[in-house]
Formats: C-alpha cells, structure tokens, sequence
C-alpha cells in the first residue's frame, strides 16, 4: 500500500492541509480508499469535517479506513477540539467511527424522494 498525503489549500496554511490521505494499490496502482477533508464554517468558527470516506469493497476489512481516519484526527488533533462527520444510521461505518471515540451530535433528517414519474422523463432525455 501507497499512502498519499492531500495538500488542499481549501484546508488553510497550517498542519490540517495534510489531514486528508489517498490509499493506493501498490500493485495495480489503484486508488483504493479516500479520506477526504474541509473546513466546515459554523457561524465565523472553522472546524474540519468529512466529506469523502470510502474503501473499495476488495480491500476492506484491513483497517484501512480506521487508519486513515486516526491520521486525520492525529494531524488535526492539536489545533482543533473536535473533527464533525454525517453518517447513515446503521451503516457499516457507524461502528467504525464509534470504536474511534466519535459521539452523537445533533441529529440532521433529510429525506430525498425521487418519483417514478420523473425517472421516466429522466429517461426521455436520453
Ligand atoms: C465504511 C468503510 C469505509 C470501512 O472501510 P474498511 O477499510 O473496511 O474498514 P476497517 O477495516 O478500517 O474497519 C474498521 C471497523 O469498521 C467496522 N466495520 C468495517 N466493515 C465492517 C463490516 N463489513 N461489518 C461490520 N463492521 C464493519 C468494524 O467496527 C471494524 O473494526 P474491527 O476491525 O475492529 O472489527 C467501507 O465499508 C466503505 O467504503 N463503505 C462504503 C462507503 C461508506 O459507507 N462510507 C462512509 C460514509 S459515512
């Protein structure tokens, strides 16, 4: 495995531009997990969160999201109290970020409906 350390300049100028990381197959040269931050401004007060967090399914199971996220919060730990992240409940990654010490915060609902009626004239602009 290759880990790649993210320089994001929407990250700011201090050690949080290196939190994000890029995992690659050395072998095939695959990228084959993500683990992507931003800065979330809350009311003028900044503070990382997670937008993009994934393993691709034949490499999970090694831990490989669990240590990219302990390099987040390892790189972030000392300038900011806490790292915001939105999760489904009951996915797989639920456990995952609570075994890493993550908490309940404020519960956001947001529901996304898509009618057939409008698949089928999504289908018509083909
Ligand atoms: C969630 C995801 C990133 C986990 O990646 P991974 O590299 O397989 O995870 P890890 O090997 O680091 O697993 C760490 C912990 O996560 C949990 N976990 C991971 N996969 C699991 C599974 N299939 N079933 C149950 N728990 C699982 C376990 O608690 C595990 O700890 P353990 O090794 O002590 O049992 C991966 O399944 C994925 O990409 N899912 C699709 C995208 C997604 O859901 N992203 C998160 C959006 S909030």
């Amino acid at each position: 495995m290759r880990i790649v350390s993210v320089n994001q300049k929407d990250l700011g100028k201090h050690s949080q531009e290196n939190a994000s990381t890029l995992v690659y197959d050395m072998a095939s040269n695959r990228l084959v997990g993500v683990c992507l931050l931003f800065m979330e401004d809350q009311q003028r007060t900044f503070y990382p969160g997670l937008f993009n967090f994934g393993v691709l399914p034949a490499h999970r199971n090694r831990r490989i999201a669990a240590n990219m996220l302990k390099r987040a919060l390892t790189v972030l730990h000392s300038e900011y109290p806490i790292m915001r992240l939105g999760l489904l409940q009951g996915t797989y990654a639920e456990l995952l970020y609570y075994n890493l010490g993550f908490m309940p915060a404020d519960v956001e609902v947001e529901a996304c409906v898509l009618p057939t009626s409008e698949i089928n004239l999504l289908k018509s602009f083909r």
